[in-house]
Parts: C-alpha cells; sequence; structure tokens
C-alpha cells in the first residue's frame, strides 16, 4: 500500500515556530510529528509513503538519511513551487509512478483512524474516492462534508462561514483515491483537493465518505499543537507518555504542571510551568511563569518573565526579564 503525506505547506499559523522547522518536523512530545502521521499509516498496511514537499525540504530528507521512517519507506517530491493540495497529489504520484489505488493524508493530522476500514469501505462502495469524515464543534475552521444514506457525498463546502455549515462532520484529511482522480487534476498550476478536485467528483457522484468517532486532532495551530501532546501525557489515547524528558534540568523549586518539557531543557528555580510546551534546549531563568504558551528550540526566558495567553516563542529567540508577554508571536518576522 503506498500513500502520499502532504508537508508542504508554510505552516503559516504556527509560526514563529514554522520560521525555522516545518510543521511536520516539529516535535509531538518526543519525537517529529512525522513519525507519528507515517508510523499510524505503517499499521494499516502503507510499505511506502511519498512525501510532498516544498517548504523546507531539506529538514525531513536529513532527518531521514536511509530513506525510512517508523518503519516505513520514504520518498521524496519536492515540488519546484507551491502547487495546494491536489497539485501536490498530482505531482507527489506522478513521480513516484503511483498507478494502483493509493492513500492520501495531510501530514498534520494526529489520529487514531481506522485506515483500513476506510480503504475496505472504499472497495465495497466502487468510489472514485473516499474521505474519511470526523466530527467537530466549530466546522468553519475545516472541509465541511455532508453525506447521504448510502455513504456518498453530497456537497464539500471548505471553511464555510460560522454558522452556515450543513453539518458538524468534516473532512479528516484521509483519502482513499482511484488513479484516475490524479488524471483530473490539471497540471502546471496550483489546484485546490478541497475547492476544486473533491467540488467536481460530487457534482459526478464518484466521491464516498465514512464518518468515524476515532480520536482526530489537526495540530496546525498553536492551540491544537498544545492539545494534541497534553492528551498524550494524559493518556486521551491510551498509556499517557512521559511529559518531562529525562535529560530535562529542573531546579528543586519549579513547579511543572501539566506540561510537556523536551530534552534539555533548563528550568530554574521558583519557575512555574502549566499547560504548556517547552521545545528541546530552551533555557528558563529564576522566577519564570509559563502558562498556557509555548517556548520554541533553545529560547532564552528572562528572570521573572511571565508568558501567558498561548504567547508562542519562536527558536533562539530571547525574552528579556521581567516581560509580561499575553498572546504574543515572537519573532514575528523569520
Ligand atoms: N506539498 C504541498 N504543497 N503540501 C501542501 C501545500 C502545497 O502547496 N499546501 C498545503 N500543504 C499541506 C500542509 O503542509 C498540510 O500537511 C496539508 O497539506 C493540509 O494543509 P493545511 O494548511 O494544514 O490545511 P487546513 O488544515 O487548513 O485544511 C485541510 O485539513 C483539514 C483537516 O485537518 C483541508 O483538507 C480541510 O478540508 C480539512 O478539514
Ligand atoms: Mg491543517
Amino acid at each position: 500500500m503506498k500513500a502520499v503525506v502532504l508537508v508542504g505547506g508554510f505552516g503559516t499559523r504556527l509560526r514563529p515556530l514554522t520560521w525555522t522547522t516545518p510543521k511536520q518536523m516539529l516535535p509531538i512530545v518526543d519525537r517529529p510529528m512525522i513519525e507519528r502521521v507515517v508510523g499510524a499509516l505503517g499499521r494499516h498496511g502503507v510499505t511506502d509513503a511519498v512525501l510532498s514537499l516544498g517548504y523546507r525540504p531539506d529538514a525531513f530528507i536529513d532527518a531521514y538519511p536511509d530513506g525510512r521512517c517508523a518503519g516505513v519507506e520514504l520518498h521524496y517530491a519536492v515540488e519546484p513551487e507551491p502547487l495546494d493540495t491536489a497539485g501536490a497529489v498530482r505531482f507527489a504520484a506522478t513521480s513516484a509512478g503511483i498507478a494502483d489505488t493509493f492513500i492520501v493524508v495531510n501530514g498534520d493530522v494526529l489520529t487514531d483512524l481506522d485506515v483500513t476500514a476506510l480503504w475496505d469501505f472504499h472497495h465495497e462502495k466502487g468510489a472514485e474516492g473516499t474521505i474519511a469524515l470526523t466530527p467537530v464543534d466549530d466546522p468553519s475552521r475545516y472541509g465541511v462534508v455532508p453525506i447521504d444514506d448510502k455513504g456518498r457525498v453530497t456537497a464539500f463546502v471548505e471553511k464555510p462561514p460560522p454558522g452556515t455549515a450543513p453539518t458538524n462532520w468534516i473532512n479528516a484529511g484521509t483519502y482513499v483515491l482511484e488513479p484516475s482522480v490524479v488524471e483530473r487534476i490539471p497540471g502546471g498550476r496550483k489546484v485546490s483537493i478541497e475547492r476544486e478536485t473533491f467540488p467536481a467528483m460530487v457534482g459526478e457522484g464518484t466521491l464516498y465518505a465514512l464518518h468515524s468517532d476515532a480520536y482526530w486532532v489537526d495540530a496546525g495551530t498553536p492551540n491544537t499543537y498544545v492539545e494534541v501532546q497534553l492528551d498524550l501525557i494524559d493518556g486521551v489515547r491510551g498509556g499517557g507518555e512521559l511529559a518531562v524528558h529525562p535529560s530535562a534540568a529542573i531546579a528543586p523549586s519549579a513547579v511543572v504542571d501539566h506540561s510537556v518539557v523536551m530534552a534539555g531543557v533548563t528550568i530554574g528555580e521558583h519557575s512555574v510551568i502549566r499547560d504548556s510546551i517547552v521545545l528541546p534546549g530552551a533555557r528558563l531563568d529564576p522566577r519564570v511563569l509559563v502558562d498556557g504558551s509555548v517556548i520554541g528550540p533553545e529560547a532564552r526566558i528572562g528572570e521573572g518573565a511571565v508568558l501567558s495567553g498561548m504567547t508562542v516563542i519562536g527558536a533562539r529567540y530571547e525574552v528579556r526579564a521581567g516581560a509580561h508577554l499575553d498572546g504574543a508571536r515572537l519573532p514575528e518576522e523569520g
């Protein structure tokens, strides 16, 4: 089984972290996001994953020099320019020579979705494409997908204005596609699978979808990047993962409460870290308060600084002593 994994976006909503690291190479507790995404595919029989790359492709290629990731063989398709989601599928599937039914996933989704069940449903229906659907509270951030009682998709509405979505079941970012879908996608320009390819398939009645209530989070925003990691340490998806890396140096009087502290982090006396993520090598001086925020790799937080309201600090950035930051994103430019 082959899969195309879309990982070429700029990750704008996760700036400043993505100024230096592409979204799917950001760590999720103890390993890059991509390893969790590809590992989940491997558990459903995917042997080969084509990474559809655009922004900072070297970060992926350098991380897996032997071309294997989580037990799956990697192939790389580097776009000369961003081709958007369908253009990326066409480019990756063509360059990897995909000629049979294949899987596509958005590389920023962490899920326990049953890909095997989706694959089987696709074949039972004789579909040209099949989308996994997940329920969300606010569908306006996603692709909204109503279906009929046979599982046929009746509309595909990407990011509808708040309050207008016909259902709260949304595109979970996992598809089973026939090679004929690739032939539909025009070459040489940007094409959105959500705005162009899927709506055309709806019109012809060849697109199906399957509801799933499995764990699902798109980790592409600061809030969800935090949420997905706190879920892992809380054991929401089964066995809780280790919240504090053994190599972190935490002063005896410091408090780490419901937070992920990654490798090589230093936390000074009387500092408090709550509902937050601290990436590898960050250094927090004494009496710092970090509440509901993200500290980037090797950042330095000066004594007595207070960070709250989903403040996100980029790699190696220095926050001066005594600063009060609420909802800040620093640096503002990469
Ligand atoms: N190669 C390549 N080239 N990859 C791209 C490009 C591109 O031009 N643009 C985006 N991607 C990748 C991103 O890196 C990401 O992994 C994936 O495609 C989806 O892009 P996002 O930017 O994360 O989209 P979204 O989260 O706003 O919406 C998408 O995902 C939702 C589910 O998480 C849509 O597919 C929605 O319909 C869906 O509900
Ligand atoms: Mg996303």
